[in-house]
Order: C-alpha cells, then structure tokens, then sequence
C-alpha cells in the first residue's frame, strides 16, 4: 500500500500519470463521476484549511464516493489527549482513505504505521505539503508545458512554508532547473533542504530583493509568512511585509513569467496584480481538485492492503535525544521512540526521521 506524506513516495512517472489523468478528468467529468462509488474519506483537520480540505471533499463527492471527518481539533477527542496513533487506529476502521493535516511535523508518518488505510500528508507543519505540490505542477504543466529548463523564484518564508519544502523537492527531479531563493535571513530555507539540493549540482541564487530579481525568472511562487509558526509575534510583524508583489514590480517581469501562491493570500500579492494574465494562483487551487481525484483513485485502485512500514528503516538509530525541533510531533507525543538516520554529511550528523530536523552527536 502507497501512502503520500511526501511528494517523493510519487516518481516523476507516477506525477505524469496523475497529471494525464486530471487533464482526462478536466476533459470529462462525467466518466469517473461513480468511480469511488463504494469509497468512503476521512478528512482529518485539526488546523484550519479551506482549499485542501474542500478540495479533498469536493474531489471525492465528484467521484461518487463519501466523505466524513473534522475540520476543527477542537470537535474531536485529541483535546482530550488522543494521540495521532490512536485516532487513525480507530479511524482506519471507519474509511477506505485518509487526508490529514496536523500542525505537528511528522504526524502523518506516525499516521502510517497504524493503518491499511492509504494516508495523504495534507500539511504537516512547516514540513511538506505534497498535495498542494500536486496542483503546482499541473500548473506549471498546463502553463508552461514543461518541467525542464525553468527559472523558478521562491519569495517570503521559505523557512516554514511547507509548500514550497514540497515544490523545491518535486522540481528538483527535472534537468535544467535552477532556483532562486528570495528571502529575509530569518525566513530562509531549512540548510538541509539547500544541502540536498547542492548536493545534486542543481544551481541556487539567494537573493533579497524581488526587484532584482523577477526579470530572470519563469516562474514566481510567492508565499505567505506562516504567522502561526512563529515564536515572536513581533518577529512576525518585522518580517511580514518584506516582500510584496504589485503592479510595478510585475512589469520588470518576462511577458510570459507565471505567478503561483498555494494561498491563502495576505499581503504579499497586491490586488491589483490579480488581473494580470500572468497571475495564476487561482487557476492553481482549481487544478488541486482534479490532481487529488487523480491521487485519491490511484491510492484507492493500488491499495494491496498491506501495511508500509516507514520504521523499519535500515540504519534508523533510536536515542536518548529527543529532537530540537519545537514542531516536532514527538514534543507532544512523548510516548514515541525518539528515532534518527545518519545524514549524507556523516561525522555524528543525524536527522529526525519524523520532522527532518538534523542533530550532532558527537
Ligand atoms: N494551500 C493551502 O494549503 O490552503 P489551505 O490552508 O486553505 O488548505
């Protein structure tokens, strides 16, 4: 069985089938509208959503099939302490799928080792969001007709934007790409993340001024600054507005650059840019709902029901350490085993296998 946490549990050949099978979908609704028919989904929210969720939703109701779940933590039994294992134990019992989204990095991977169930990482944390990585490349597919050879700016808080963790890793697979990463200091890219991509000769510009910067590109995904995910709410305020995209800087643009945001907006993408033909951001949340009819009938139509077992990883090590990472599930699920993988860099470097986050042991 095939669980989605990251967008690479889908090779470059499993996103091009999904992405011939939403443009299918797009094409002719009607001929998959019963095939989840005898299908229920759990949408499992305990943050706020308004396109994932109803994308979800809105995709499975579109094939035939059911939906139950929540949409605010506070309605289900974790206010009352029920662990993640524990909800999707019992949960998995009641439904044939499940999307989660949980403000905890690395939840959607306990998830998966209690269930039969196929689980879709809906956003953990500031970690991934693979689905939102979904829609962005049907995106980048419909309006550029490519994947290689393309410019793509990353504008605002590349630190906790989970979305763009995502892009960067699904983009990263094609020849060609090169980045550019357009942040305040504070909000740049996790060194893990910047590492890997180095490490596989793909070409990084860090930059601090859009200005300078959008001429060059093929692509924008601008993001908001996560609020929720900072300490200091006077961080945020300092940092928030950094980076605005307006009118003025979208004409130092190439006439054929893209815009994508996974939205939701705040401040960052000036309305007015929103009539310019370049901005297609809502274009991007639409072509979501099709992607995810896509992954849902694949996860559904593959499911051999056996379980994947994401522990039994080969040099996995369990420590007394637990993780750094404040974000991480296992600071409010103590009764997981603090589990770490060396790193590529050796020399006592290890990682979180439920966040990412690296360790020194030395
Ligand atoms: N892009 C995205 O994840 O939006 P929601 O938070 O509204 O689901």
């Amino acid at each position: 069985m095939k669980n989605v946490l990251n967008i690479l549990d889908l090779s470059v050949e499993e996103i091009d089938q999904l992405i011939a099978t939403a443009e299918d979908i797009i094409k002719d609704p009607i001929k998959y509208s019963e095939k989840c028919k005898n299908y229920q989904l759990a949408t499992l929210f305990f943050e706020p959503s308004t396109r994932t969720r109803l994308s979800f939703e809105s995709a499975m109701l579109a094939l035939g099939g059911k939906v139950i779940g929540f949409s605010d933590p506070n309605s289900c039994s974790a206010t009352k302490g029920e662990s993640v294992a524990d909800t999707i134990s019992v949960v998995s019992g009641y439904v044939d799928i499940i999307a989660m989204r949980h403000p905890k990095e690395g939840a959607p991977l306990v998830a998966s080792s209690r269930t039969l169930v196929p689980i879709i990482n809906a956003g953990d944390g500031g970690h991934y969001h693979p689905t939102q990585t979904l829609a962005d490349l049907l995106t980048i597919h419909k309006e550029k007709g490519r994947f290689e050879n393309l410019t793509i700016g990353l504008c605002g808080d590349l630190k906790f934007g989970r979305t763009v963790h995502s892009l960067i890793e699904a983009m990263s697979r094609y020849t060609g790409v090169k980045f550019v990463l357009i942040s305040p200091e504070e909000l740049k890219l996790p060194t893990l993340i910047e590492k890997d991509i180095e490490s596989k000769g793909i070409s990084i510009e860090r930059s601090n001024s859009l200005e300078e910067s959008i001429g060059k590109l093929d692509i924008l995904y601008m993001t908001r600054v996560q609020k929720e995910r900072f300490e200091s709410e006077e961080e945020y305020y300092r940092l928030k507005d950094l980076f605005i995209l307006t009118e003025d800087k979208m004409k130092l643009a190439k006439p054929d650059m893209i815009v994508l945001h996974p939205l939701p907006r705040v401040n960052e993408i000036s309305t007015a840019v929103d009539s310019d033909k370049r901005a297609c951001y809502f274009k991007q949340a639409h072509y979501g709902r099709y992607m995810r009819m896509a992954l849902i009938m694949k996860l559904l139509f593959e499911n051999d029901g056996t379980r994947e077992d994401r522990f039994d990883v080969k040099d996995k090590i369990a420590l007394k350490y637990k993780c750094s990472n404040p974000h991480c599930i296992t600071t409010t699920e103590p009764e997981l085993q603090n589990l770490f993988v060396p790193t590529n860099e050796g020399d006592g470097e290890y990682k979180c296998i439920y966040c990412d986050t690296k360790i020194l042991i030395k």
